[in-house]
């Protein structure tokens, strides 16, 4: 391809399909050049107000007395919000109702939101809530998750997935192992924190601008909050700095407290979190624990496993039940589990409540049984990679989860061979072998993990989405669907599917700000299914328009419609043809209805939430990655030296965007399995609440060389042009990175000996399982 014409495709101005190119983000030229408003770039009315939060400093305790008559004297501030100032109900849980916006009499985490400010400016709303008077009387509180479990505090209660005769498989097995595994949480540090801006409108109806992906919820919790209907309340986000699922829930309580406010005061309120407080006062990933008891055969084919798995869910339920089952449904990644029982603790403590975090749970099931079954081979003395492959599932045998869907789609023999073969797994299994032999210091580690995730809400309700398509008289396309756009590229490809259907240039099309006011009743834009449900809803709303523009030029042209084309800007019909443009406005002169919905609902899926069985996916997305990693055994730093990536995205609709989803999710896995650490003291205050002291990773990270490919596979079902979502699977290939350290530790004992080695792998973690495996006595 000529520089120029790629240029011309980059633009946008394509004539061709539209589907399956590698056209750059709808928005990159204007991210790039600082173009792009985000919602504090926002022109505000000239008298609106600037809010800030007053938090809890304790993690359990009842408050005995709560003065905000300093806080109201201190300059430029206009008012306070407490519970007693929420027209309607004081809380923002979506599923149980058991977060308060404001809290009232009692404290249930450092960092809780107990009261609200509006003033002139930021800087004085921040200054303000600091001379609030908060009296405390303490109360035990409940930090630790094993300790939770000791005291049988849970938010929601325990559920067990079973199949099988786990107990007697486990006594018949050759082999038995007893182990456990930590893992931890992990912030998500969009680089836009919270925010949400309340325009008051005429007869008590508000709009919201909010950096959320849920706005229809923000929507709805905005309304009971005020003690107004959802007609009343509008909410709009065009794009979001990053959300990584930390804005489905939370953004609702940051929407609340600025609607509240802006109803006391009668004018506009803009609330925006800075990043401590956004990171002390919201939730982040569910770290998890595990015990496992796991029996298996001399080869290390896994025949029975008993699990107990508990997650942190903090103060209040949030997404806990669905990030718990999600975990559930995970907890066999890519392998076959015969007989299997995993018990699922969510528990209370007085933390932050935790919530949705890229994999929403997924990750951390995952991880554990990969811990397993590194651990099998490490004491077989077997390479994990064998293990691995031994107990993937079969294709047409073997083959079916532990709660009864089908693996029908199975890939991963391929994959696994095809990266095998390409990373050159085994030359540089024996290369680092010789390497670790003739180091003392310096080890190296190698690993390939797989990834299999699920792709669907398992609340089977929300698999639905709806779109609104306009074609203006001139011939230009204006595009609504429900779901929202955090920099994933769900807009390009809603845009390249309406490109396709209607023959046009994408340049043609507009996709304008989800807006709860354009298409009611959205789910989240979670679960990685944007694409899917939000590009079907788009395709059938153009298909409809189309339809109706065929009808028309067929009866121009005295064809049938079926023969009617649309492409490279042009109808068409045999030798007849003429502008999309001319159709468009022969429609509108023939009073044919130039704007249409679009629905779309996914097929073949069920679930039984109770009995944590049924069809919860409609289909799997696969990946897996190896890495190469060197750790400093007298430091415990870590680098990563190589990895190799390939990815399942079907037939991808934009292999660019697809790319970049790969190799971004994977880093952000990387980040919250070996430096992401959220450390707590015993007084429950979180003190990693900043860059300094919390390490995400940066483009230093990233290894020296590395591949990333999508598998260029159709989805086997009828996706959006047989694409497969991709938000949140490549994430759990960061797998590979925290297993090549577990390797490389490995290297410094004996062989058969167990590693111990919690994640995140940070340098402390890394020296201390490298000291045990030692002996070391500090390390013990
Ligand atoms: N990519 C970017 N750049 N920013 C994000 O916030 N969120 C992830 C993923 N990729 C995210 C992202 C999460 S958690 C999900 S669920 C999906 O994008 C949501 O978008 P999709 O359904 O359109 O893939
Ligand atoms: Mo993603 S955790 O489903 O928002």
């Amino acid at each position: 391809m000529s520089a120029a014409a790629k240029d011309s495709e980059m633009s946008g101005d394509a004539i061709g399909p539209a589907v399956g190119v590698a056209t750059r983000h709808e928005s990159a030229h204007l991210h790039v050049a600082g173009r792009a408003p985000y919602a504090d770039d926002l022109p505000l009315p000239g008298n609106a107000l600037h809010a800030a939060f007053g938090l809890s400093t304790r993690a359990h305790a009842t408050i005995t007395a709560l003065d905000l008559s300093a806080v109201l004297a201190q300059p430029g501030v206009i008012a306070v919000a407490t519970p007693a100032d929420v027209p309607g109900d004081n809380n923002y849980g979506g599923i149980l109702q058991d977060d308060p916006i404001f809290t009232d009499a009692l404290v249930q985490y450092a960092g809780q939101p107990i009261f609200a400010v509006a003033a002139t400016s930021y800087e004085a709303a921040r200054r303000a809530v600091r001379a609030a008077k908060i009296e405390y009387e303490d109360l035990p509180a409940i930090l630790d998750t094993r300790d939770a479990i000791a005291a049988q505090s849970f938010v929601i209660p325990t559920r067990t997935m079973r199949r099988g005769e786990p107990e007697a498989a486990l006594e018949a097995a050759p082999r038995r192992l007893r182990g456990s595994a930590a893992i931890g949480g992990q912030d998500h540090f969009y680089l836009e924190g919270q925010i949400a801006i309340a325009l008051p409108q005429e007869g008590g109806a508000v709009q919201i601008i909010s950096s959320t992906q849920h706005p229809t919820e923000v929507q709805h919790i905005v309304a009971h909050a005020l003690g107004v209907h959802a007609h009343d309340v509008v909410v709009q986000c065009r794009r979001m700095g990053g959300g990584f699922g930390g804005k489905e829930s939370q953004p609702a309580l940051i929407a609340a407290a600025a609607a509240i406010l802006a109803r006391k005061t009668g004018r506009a309120v803009k609330l925006r979190l800075d990043r401590d407080v956004d990171m002390l006062a919201t939730g982040k990933r569910h770290d998890f624990i595990a015990d496992y008891d796991v029996g298996f055969d001399a080869d290390g084919r896994i025949r029975a496993l008993k699990l107990m798995i508990a997650s942190r869910c903090g103060y209040s339920a949030d997404l806990s039940g669905p990030v718990n089952d999600r975990a559930l449904c995970h907890i066999d990644n890519a392998y076959f589990l015969e007989h299997v029982e995993v018990v699922s603790h969510r528990c209370k403590t007085h933390t932050v409540s935790n919530t949705a975090f890229r994999g929403f749970g997924g990750p951390q099931g995952m991880m554990v049984i990969e811990k397993i079954v590194d651990d099998i081979a490490r004491a077989l003395g077997r390479d994990p990679l064998d293990v691995r492959k031994l107990n993937f599932y079969g294709i047409g045998e073997r083959d079916t989860t532990p709660y009864g869907q089908r693996v029908e789609d199975n890939v991963l023999h391929e994959i696994t061979g095809r990266l095998e073969a390409d990373a050159e797994y085994w030359q540089r299994r024996a290369a680092i072998a010789e390497w670790n032999a003739a180091s003392p210091v310096v080890k190296r580690g190698l690993a390939l993990t797989p990834v299999k995730f699920g792709i669907s809400f398992n609340a089977t309700h929300y698999n639905q989405a709806g779109a609104l398509l306009h074609v203006y008289s001139d011939g230009t396309v204006l595009l609504n669907h429900g779901g929202t756009e955090m920099g994933q590229g769900l807009y390009t490809k809603v845009q390249q599917v309406v490109a396709q259907e209607l023959g046009l240039p994408l340049t043609a099309i507009r996709v304008s700000a989800t807006d709860t006011s354009k298409v009611p009743n959205t789910s989240a834009t979670a679960a990685s299914s944007g694409s899917d449900l939000n590009g079907k809803a788009a395709q059938h709303a153009a298909r409809r328009i189309r339809r109706r523009l065929a009808r028309l030029a067929a009866a121009n042209w005295g064809v049938d419609a079926d023969a009617v084309r649309f492409a490279a800007g042009t109808v068409s019909a045999g030798a007849q043809h003429m502008s999309f443009q001319q159709l468009v406005q022969q429609a509108y002169f023939a009073r044919v209805p130039l704007s249409a919905t679009g629905f779309y609902r996914t097929p073949k899926i069920h679930w039984d939430r109770e009995r944590l069985h049924g069809r919860p996916f409609y289909y799997y997305a696969y990946g897996a990655a190896v890495a190469e990693v060197a750790i400093d055994t007298l430091t415990g730093e870590t680098k990563l030296l190589r990895a190799d990536i390939l990815h399942d995205a079907g037939r991808s609709l934009n292999p660019a965007i697809d790319r970049g989803q790969v190799e971004g999710g994977f880093l952000q896995g990387v980040g919250w399995l070996t430096s992401e650490e959220l450390w707590w003291n015993a007084r429950g205050e979180l003190k990693t609440h900043a860059p300094s002291t919390y390490k995400i990773p940066t483009a230093y990270d990233w290894a020296a060389r590395t591949t990333v490919r999508l598998l260029e596979l159709p989805n086997r079902e009828a996706s959006i042009h047989r694409s497969k979502a991709v938000g949140e699977p490549p994430l759990m290939l960061g797998m590979s990175v925290y297993h090549a350290i577990r390797d490389a530790v490995a290297a410094c004992g004996t062989p058969g000996q167990p590693v111990e080695l919690p994640a995140p792998a940070t340098p402390e973690a890394v020296l201390r399982a490298v000291a045990r495996l030692r002996g070391e006595a500090w390390a013990a």
